[in-house]
């Protein structure tokens, strides 16, 4: 049982709100801490506190603390990444950003969710037959899992990329931002448009110093249900595009479960083994039906009768997918690494996906209800 805190996004609010007054809870707290520290040297101490207990490693090249951070998702803007930062999450990816603005899903985005047993079978019937999705998201941050429904909003460039330069800047020492990016595929959009939009947004992205960058490819592509991932040979020419346009700066794409180990072969040729990748990170929400417990559809509006789970009841997709995504780059000699992200709750949790193969691990929804998860690990390990 880990206590569950007020979580650092507000469930009851809009979108809108938390990127307006965001972030709540302890997040909130670090950083009134951090404003009432009115000395430099009183803020670079603050962060030195965050990193002392952790180790020494490093992550693409960089050197973080601890190689443990928040995935791309509920860090919404540099108040949050900054908040993070303070809280020693060493890696945080600040939440995935686009060409143009975008507007975010109808409220509510974020329910509780409920599987039968205590996890999502990735390729099982439960994720089509139904999951229970209500507000009742208990009293344990270990076991929390969530589904978020937010279509991935964006800001307009003019807007985030002077905060994410900001956000950047406000890494400690051992700590470093990745900038999280994805196309926008519009209706009757061809392959090089879409391509062309992917490389503009990274260079945009590039453009803020973040020295780590990373694209979404678990996001909708020509259909509600399939995934740009599931379209590795495009997935591979998106990279082929991006890498040329950034050059050195580490690159890494965003995968959802894959349950093919072919599937996860084509994409390691298509993409680490032509040296565009230096990473893969794996996984993002599982896609499931969502009722409620009238087992009507859960929530409101056209098209969202299936919406991404998460926390940890995916925690054992994320860590077969990591072994399988090892695996195959044992099989393939390609080197990358592997960011294993998917229902890590507790300090065991980040040792058992060390375990499996992965160089850095990330928690969303856990850090979300457990905003001390980053110290724990450390606790734990030092
Ligand atoms: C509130 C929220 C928003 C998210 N938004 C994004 C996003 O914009 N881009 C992305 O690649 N993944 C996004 N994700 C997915 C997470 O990065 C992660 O892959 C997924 O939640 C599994 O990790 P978890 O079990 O620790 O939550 C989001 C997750 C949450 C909880």
């Amino acid at each position: 049982m880990t206590s569950m805190d007020a979580p650092f996004y507000d469930v009851n609010l809009s979108y809108e709100d938390n990127y307006a007054k965001g972030p709540f809870g302890a997040f909130a707290t670090a950083l009134a801490r951090e404003d009432a520290a009115d000395s430099a040297a009183g803020a670079v101490a603050a962060a030195g506190a965050a990193a002392a207990v952790g180790t020494t490693a490093t992550f693409l090249g960089i050197p973080v603390d601890l190689p443990f951070g928040i995935p791309a998702g509920p860090l919404l803007n540099s108040r949050y990444t900054h908040a993070a930062f303070l809280e020693g999450f060493d890696i945080a990816v600040y939440k995935t950003v686009r060409s143009r603005p975008w507007a975010c899903n109808a409220f509510p985005n974020v329910l509780s969710v409920h599987p039968q047993g205590d996890s999502i079978d990735p390729e099982g019937t439960e994720k089509d037959e139904g999951v229970l999705a209500d507000s009742d998201f208990g009293t344990d941050a270990a076991r929390i899992s969530i589904s978020n429904s937010f279509g991935v909003p964006s800001q307009d460039p003019d807007i985030w990329q002077p905060d994410m330069a900001l956000a950047v800047q406000q890494a400690g020492a051992g700590q470093v931002l990745v900038g999280s990016f994805q196309g926008s595929r519009t209706p009757g959009m061809s392959d090089d448009a879409y391509i062309a939009d992917c490389v503009t947004t990274a260079r945009l992205v590039q453009e803020t110093g973040a020295k780590i960058i990373e694209m979404n490819t678990s996001c909708p592509n020509e259909g509600h249900n399939r995934l740009l991932c599931h379209n590795p040979e495009l997935v591979g020419r998106i990279c082929d595009a991006v890498k040329n346009e950034i050059g050195d700066t580490p690159f890494m794409i965003k995968l959802a479960y894959l349950p093919a180990d072919e599937q996860v072969e084509t994409m390691v040729r298509d993409t680490a083994a032509h040296g565009t990748v230096q990473a893969l990170c794996t996984i993002n929400t599982i896609s499931c039906k969502l009722v409620d417990a009238q087992g009507g559809q859960a929530l409101p509006g056209a098209g969202r009768d299936r919406s991404g789970v998460c926390g940890a009841a995916i925690r054992p997709a994320g860590l077969a997918m990591v072994r399988r995504v090892a695996a195959v780059r044992e099989r393939l000699g390609v080197p990358f690494d592997i960011v294993g992200v998917g229902g890590v709750t507790t300090p065991a949790d980040y040792e058992a996906y060390r375990a499996a193969g992965a160089a850095a691990v990330m928690s969303a929804t856990g850090a979300m209800w457990n905003p001390s998860l980053a110290r724990q690990i450390k606790v734990a390990l030092a």
